[in-house]
């Protein structure tokens, strides 16, 4: 590591531009897309007037070393000024911090000669499937570049004050992270640098032996289709409420009712016999959910129940993720007060659709990057045999929505996103993909 390209201006760029800068021989540079976007210019002109320095604080003491005020080496507002600048840049390592959707459009935006020099690229925030887009687009320019996927960004981390967006502030932190890299070697030294460096900064990245088997220990893939995609969340998100509703409350004051938790199920299986096709093991949900997410108390399940949730019957197994849902509304760890209530966990309210500053209307991440990820899910059942029946069903249910949606509103201008998308360069490049590594 020491010539790193971050690309995104997002909450994510800046906390892990606080990361790299922290080893003083790598050189960081950040890049925007300030022309096109009033967000990142309105990043652009926050960093000049605040004499180009950004800023990471946390919410929690625990977690003071990954803040500070810093600078990095270059900031540049537009793809397009890399190449315009004299010195010819060299980048050993591209990291990408911005919506998976949006990785064929950013390695696009660079030079050629930035990308036949890349070493390795890192892909924050990556869906199953997001390594082979990558590498596959490179298979020409640069078949040797090692791309490592995360299994999801670190933590949690926001902007606080929109005029500021150069200041973000982090206010979780996962336990683990994992990683996985398309290096032949078994220890890639370059993953073992990045475990280093995280680790002082109190982050642990645990390395996997594929990209594929890190990209799917990311439980949002297994829970954002069911909690956002059922008629009663994605009336919220277009329609709104009359009075609050959240996503993680049992119906009537939230989606979860026994038909959500069965959709989850299905999903999870279909997913899991995808990954059986291509040779990763398969996920225990519930473990996953309580062992690295949230943790219930010991009353509420039983650690054999847990451990053995994928050899149980498909109605036990629904019993105990609705039981899971239920032991969380509160936060059962917090303290209660005088009347006995516990910290209301549950009471994250839904997003709803927006309009930019330009005026057009915009879905927001949950759930359109939840309809991107599944799509490429989807596609990768069908080039491997796998039927995706509950899979379909989701995507048909947001598309209905949103297209009934535009039908009922000719008053708003809406961006590509109220379209329906298929996202075929995507999924070209992993059919490409799994064709080559299948001979
Ligand atoms: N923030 C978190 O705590 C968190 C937690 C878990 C996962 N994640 C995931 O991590 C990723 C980044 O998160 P974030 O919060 O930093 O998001 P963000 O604020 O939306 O940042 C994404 C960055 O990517 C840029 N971008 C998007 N499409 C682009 C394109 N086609 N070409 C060039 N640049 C493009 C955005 O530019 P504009 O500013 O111009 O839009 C922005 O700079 C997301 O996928 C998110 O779901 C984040």
């Amino acid at each position: 590591m020491s010539n790193i390209l971050i690309a995104g201006t997002g909450p994510v760029a800046v906390q892990l531009a606080y990361i790299f800068t922290t080893e003083r021989h790598n050189q960081v540079d950040m890049v925007g897309r300030a022309k096109y976007s009033q967000r990142s210019k309105r990043f652009c002109q926050a960093y000049h007037q605040q004499q180009q320095q950004l800023e990471v604080t946390v919410q929690n003491n625990q977690h003071q070393a990954l803040s500070g005020r810093f600078r990095i080496h270059h900031l540049y507002a537009d793809y397009g000024d890399i190449t315009q600048t004299a010195t010819m840049n060299h980048y050993d390592t591209l990291v990408l911090a911005c919506n998976a959707d949006a990785y064929i459009s950013v390695i696009q935006q660079l030079s050629q000669r930035i990308i036949k020099n890349l070493n390795h690229i890192v892909l924050v925030s990556p869906t199953i499937g997001s390594h082979m887009i990558v590498k596959q687009l490179l298979v020409e320019l640069n078949k040797q570049v090692e791309v490592i996927s995360f299994s999801t960004y670190i933590g949690d981390t926001r902007v606080m004050n929109e005029t500021t967006p150069n200041q973000v502030m982090t206010t979780g932190v996962k336990k683990h992270v994992y990683m996985g890299s398309t290096s032949n070697k078994k220890e890639s030294d370059f993953m073992l640098k990045m475990q280093r460096l995280f680790e002082d900064v109190g982050v642990r990245l645990i390395a996997l032996d594929t990209p594929l088997f890190a990209e799917s220990r990311n439980s949002s893939l297994y829970v954002h289709p069911p909690l956002f995609m059922n008629d009663f969340s994605l009336d919220v998100i277009l329609n709104g409420s009359d009075v609050p509703v959240y996503v993680y409350k049992l119906f009537p004051e939230g989606p979860i009712t026994m038909a959500l938790i069965h959709e989850m199920r299905v999903l999870w299986q279909e997913i899991t016999l995808i990954l059986e096709k291509l040779n990763v093991p398969s996920l225990n949900l519930l473990e996953f959910m309580v062992k690295e997410n949230y943790p219930v108390r010991n009353e509420t399940l039983s650690n054999h129940e847990i451990t053995e949730f994928q050899k149980l019957a498909a109605i036990h197994q629904e019993y105990l993720l609705y039981v899971r849902y239920s032991a969380i509304l509160i936060d059962p760890f917090s303290k209660p007060d005088i009347n006995g209530k516990y910290f209301d966990f549950s009471a994250v309210p839904f997003k709803q659709i927006y309009q930019n500053e330009q005026g057009m209307m915009q879905i927001p991440r949950m759930p359109y990057e939840d309809y991107y990820r599944t799509t490429i899910i989807q596609q990768i059942g069908a080039l491997v045999g796998i039927e995706t029946p509950m899979i379909n069903r989701f995507l048909q249910r947001y598309a209905l929505h949103i297209s009934k949606f535009v039908e009922g509103h000719t008053e708003f201008e809406y961006s590509e996103q109220f379209q329906q998308q298929y996202f075929e360069a995507d999924v070209d490049l992993i059919k490409s993909y799994l064709k080559n590594v299948s001979h």
